[in-house]
């Protein structure tokens, strides 16, 4: 299989030059597009605006309104929630009556003080309203990975706690956008499947006021169905932490914590990245995040929308689940460098300041067991790529 270092390598321009059209992509595949640009000016460009009403899901993480200023930029206060608000009848244009956007979003706290912002809240309503968007369901994703932060309030001086979420916003222009959790089941617990096994537990009325009939857990479901706390069913439960038994079992059955942390340090687009001298995306979400979203709201062959793509997580992980991918990334380095993500055998065309060449193909001489004809001048050569 193809792979860049082995069979492929690339050279990157370091900047645009300037008076190039963001209108052409910086590179394709059959699938998917990346472009380089504004998404506010992009979106409103013919190849974006010429696939209105086409684009399943949206789904993307923007840029938030820090306190401290990232390598990536970012607006402040009002002036974060009015620029966010524009994207709302942009993107509502773009997806299809039943399609979805969902945005990922950070917390932000305010500069100088242990208090949360409250504009990355304002930001969504504003956003919700300015695109005549329905709120289907908010997710919290979990990130166990995360550094303690903000660092001067829970290290320096005790007085909040880890933040570990980010909250998930899926939106859609109808109540009821194409979605089907069937594609999401997760596996069951093993507690679970020793339950559908035996058949053995109490039904009857429960303290939150559920109904829990004498055939509710005995059917084989395929899965569980997942609640909107991503990594959090791995948490134990207030009575698992009571008994060092229910603890145990907790622990064994905790590897889904694991699954969502976005700590894969050796993932092949920060060998890439490192390889070629590029700074590494700092914000990337975990794939299994954009998996998630992709499996419930998408189908194969449906166009998925990346706006603030950065690494391009979400066209990398469309392209291997058989999805269309539209991506719109301002930053050329990190733009460009997504190109570390594809597989260089996928890509049908890139643009003239990405210049993709074949190394020279290893050459191997027929094994033999006769070594003075392995060492012969005359021994034929064997051309593998
Ligand atoms: C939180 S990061 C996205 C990270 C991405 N989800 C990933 O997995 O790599 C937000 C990105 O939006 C980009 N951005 C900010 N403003 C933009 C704009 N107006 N148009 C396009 N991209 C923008 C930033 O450069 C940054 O890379």
């Amino acid at each position: 299989m193809a792979s860049w270092g082995q069979t492929h390598k690339v050279e990157i321009a370091d900047v645009l030059p300037t008076g190039r059209r963001i209108s052409s992509p910086i590179f394709q595949t059959a699938l998917g597009s990346a472009y380089c640009g504004d998404s506010l000016r992009l979106l409103q460009t013919r190849p974006l605006s010429a696939r209105q009403g086409q684009v399943q899901l949206v789904f993307t993480s923007p840029p938030f309104p820090l306190n401290t200023k990232k390598s990536y930029g970012n607006l402040q206060g009002e002036d974060y929630i009015k620029w966010f608000a524009k994207f709302a009848p942009l993107l509502r244009k773009m997806v299809t009556d039943d399609g979805s956007i969902v945005i990922e979003i950070g917390n932000a706290w305010l500069p100088g003080e242990p208090v949360m912002s409250t504009h990355v809240l304002e930001a969504f309503l504003r956003f919700l309203k300015k695109g005549g968007l329905h709120l289907c369901q908010e997710f919290i994703w979990y990130n166990p990975a995360r550094l303690p932060s903000p660092v001067e309030w829970v290290n320096k001086e005790r007085i909040r706690v880890k933040d570990a979420f980010t909250r998930i916003w899926w939106m859609s222009p109808t109540t009821r956008p194409k979605a089907d959790n069937r594609n999401v089941l997760r596996e069951y617990s093993p507690s679970m499947k020793r339950l559908i096994e035996t058949g053995k537990y109490n039904p009857g009325p429960r303290p939150s006021q559920h109904l829990i009939g004498t055939d509710s857990f005995k059917a084989d479901n395929g899965g569980a169905i997942p609640s909107n706390v991503g990594g959090a069913e791995s948490l134990p439960t207030l009575d698992a932490t009571l008994t060092p038994k229910a603890f145990t079992r907790w622990i064994a059955e905790a590897d889904n914590l694991l699954k969502v942390a976005n700590t894969v340090s050796s993932d092949d687009y920060r060998t890439f990245c490192l390889a070629q001298g590029a700074p590494v995306h700092p914000a990337r979400m975990p794939r299994t995040l954009v998996e998630f979203f992709l499996r419930l709201l998408t189908d194969e062959g449906d166009v998925v929308l990346d706006p603030f793509a950065g690494s391009n997580t979400t066209g990398a992980v469309a392209e291997s689940f058989g999805r269309q991918w539209i991506s719109v990334e301002a930053d050329w380095i990190y733009a460009a460098h997504s190109i570390g993500r594809f597989n260089p055998d996928t890509l049908t065309t890139t643009c003239d300041e990405i210049a993709v060449a074949d190394l020279p193909r290893h050459i191997n001489y027929p094994a033999t067991h006769d070594a003075a004809a392995s060492s012969s001048s005359d021994a034929t050569p064997l051309v593998t790529s």
